[in-house]
């Protein structure tokens, strides 16, 4: 077991948190599913997701790391030695990560074109065979090298550089925002409610899944960051303002992107086109619309690196502890990995196109993995923990009986599983065509078929890695599922 890291301080743990929760999610997925469930509307829903879902697991979440010390793997085996549920959420996590570095990469490419020649049509730039794979490639390296210098002077350093300077670029680009003509009516249909579509489950359904992915809950990566915290700190004070801070960029994103959209005529509803496609057009016909465009690019690209880290730290942590490696030697394992589950999805937005079912592979992993194996792992986590961990050993890493716990346990035993239940139904029911809907930003409809592969995907992959696991470590798989005969 390697020796345990530490935060150097509360406000490092927070900012690094921060930086996990604060990415592409809070700034172009926000908008556009904004966007996409009428506006103003979709606020209650969200609100209410974060404080109420979101927020109580994530106290779970960091508690548990807090309090056990171990990575999500032994976390899971700590209640039972044969759970590996624990590497399933690491394949999860590493299955996200691995489109999500595509989309990171279109960021650095977007800033550094952007600055050398102005910004490239995205068309343009996503049939070029070399340019999004080189800058996955290069974004997936950065994260690597970061993780490699470990908590202290890898992730913690740079979250506490990028995150205050995502903050400032967008409170100065929002302030631009102010001037332009479309300010008005970008503000109004933000904040305007219309009651009317509180009704619709999808836009339950799709505020539910915003706030679990923006938040970065229920995946293992809180956990593992909690373990690095020091012992009784007052972690209900850290979720609040972890999602206080995640909230108030999303809203500063809006501020900047929807009075552009207005001013320029773009339509709010356009997913990820919006960002690589139409707001490209809008930067072009500013005042200091170069300037602006790098700025805006620049944030995502930071907002998104802080948030790979977190989610590559789930894999090195755990490999790390199981296998005894050194973190150098385990990151450059886990990069090598990632780069290899990358390609196809980095591969289908360049000139290779490649495609699965008709249906571009990242938009696929988005689909899939990013939508249905987010809610599926934190239903995981919540319904282990909160039912398996004895209730005085939870009551009491929550502060005793009286204290939180009283309400964090209902919730994660039964509030939370169902919502999540819920929204995984109506999701997959409107997979089958049931509600005839865009479940994602960016991508089209997809069938039942395409998810169902999907899973069987995420199940075959994640059952390699484990066989891998196991083998490395010289254990019996037969023997630790229980089918030999035990000493
Ligand atoms: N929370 C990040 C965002 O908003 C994305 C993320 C998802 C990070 C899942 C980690 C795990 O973009």
């Amino acid at each position: 077991m390697p020796v345990m890291e530490r935060w150097s301080s509360t406000g490092a743990f927070l900012l690094a948190a921060i930086g996990s929760a604060v990415g592409i999610g809070n700034i172009w997925r926000f908008s556009t599913v904004l966007g996409q469930n009428g506006g103003g509307a979709y606020l209650i829903p969200y609100i209410i997701a974060v404080f109420v879902f979101a927020m109580p697991l994530m106290i779970l979440e960091i508690t548990l790391g807090e309090k056990l010390r171990g990575t999500i793997v032994s976390a899971f085996r700590r209640i039972n030695p044969r759970f590996v549920i624990g590497w399933f959420l690491c394949v999860i996590v590493g299955l996200i990560l691995s489109y999500y570095l595509v989309i990171t990469g279109w960021t650095l490419g977007y800033t550094i074109l952007t600055l050398a020649t102005g910004a490239p049509s995205f068309s343009e730039f996503s049939s070029n065979s070399l340019l999004p794979i080189a800058f996955f490639v290069i974004a997936t390296l950065v994260t690597g090298l970061i993780v490699s210098f470990g908590v202290n002077r890898g992730i913690e350093r740079i979250s506490i550089i990028l995150i205050p300077s995502c903050v400032l670029i967008l409170l100065i680009l929002a302030a631009y925002g102010t001037l332009l003509p479309g300010f008005y009516q970008g503000i109004t249909y933000m904040f305007t409610p219309d009651f009317s579509v509180l009704a619709d489950p999808l836009l339950w359904s799709a505020a539910f899944g915003q706030a679990f992915f923006s938040l970065s809950v229920g995946m293992g990566i809180l956990l593992t960051y909690g373990t690095y915290m020091k012992s009784g700190q007052h972690i209900p004070r850290f979720t609040l303002i972890i999602s206080l801070a995640d909230l108030f960029v999303a809203f500063l994103a809006g501020l900047v992107i929807f009075p552009i959209v207005f001013t320029f005529g773009l339509s709010p509803t356009a997913g990820a086109e919006l960002a690589f496609t139409s707001l490209p057009i809008a930067f072009a016909q500013m005042p200091a619309g170069k300037v602006v465009a790098v700025a805006f690019f620049a944030v995502l690209f930071f907002a998104a690196i802080t948030s790979t880290i977190s989610m590559m730290e789930v894999g090195v942590a755990a490999i790390r502890e199981s296998l005894g490696w050194s973190r150098v030697k385990t990151t450059i394992a886990v990069t090598g990995g990632i780069l290899l589950l990358g390609l196809p999805s980095a591969m289908s937005y360049s000139s290779f196109a490649l495609k699965l079912d008709g249906i571009k592979i990242l938009d696929f992993m988005d689909e899939t993995v990013g939508t249905l194996g987010l809610p599926v792992a934190a239903l995981l986590f919540s319904v282990t923990f909160a039912w398996y961990l004895p209730r005085e050993t939870l009551e009491s890493a929550l502060g005793g009986k009286d204290s939180i716990a009283r309400w964090i346990i209902p919730l994660c035993r039964y509030v939370i599983p169902g919502a999540l239940v819920m929204t995984t139904i109506a999701r997959i029911a409107s997979g089958l065509g049931i509600a005839n809907t865009y479940l994602l930003p960016g991508s089209g409809y997809i069938g039942l078929l395409v998810q169902l592969e999907g899973i069987t995907a995420i199940v075959v992959i994640s059952l390699v890695l484990i066989i891998i696991a196991c083998r490395l470590r010289g254990c019996n798989i037969r023997k630790r599922l229980g089918f030999g005969n035990r000493k």
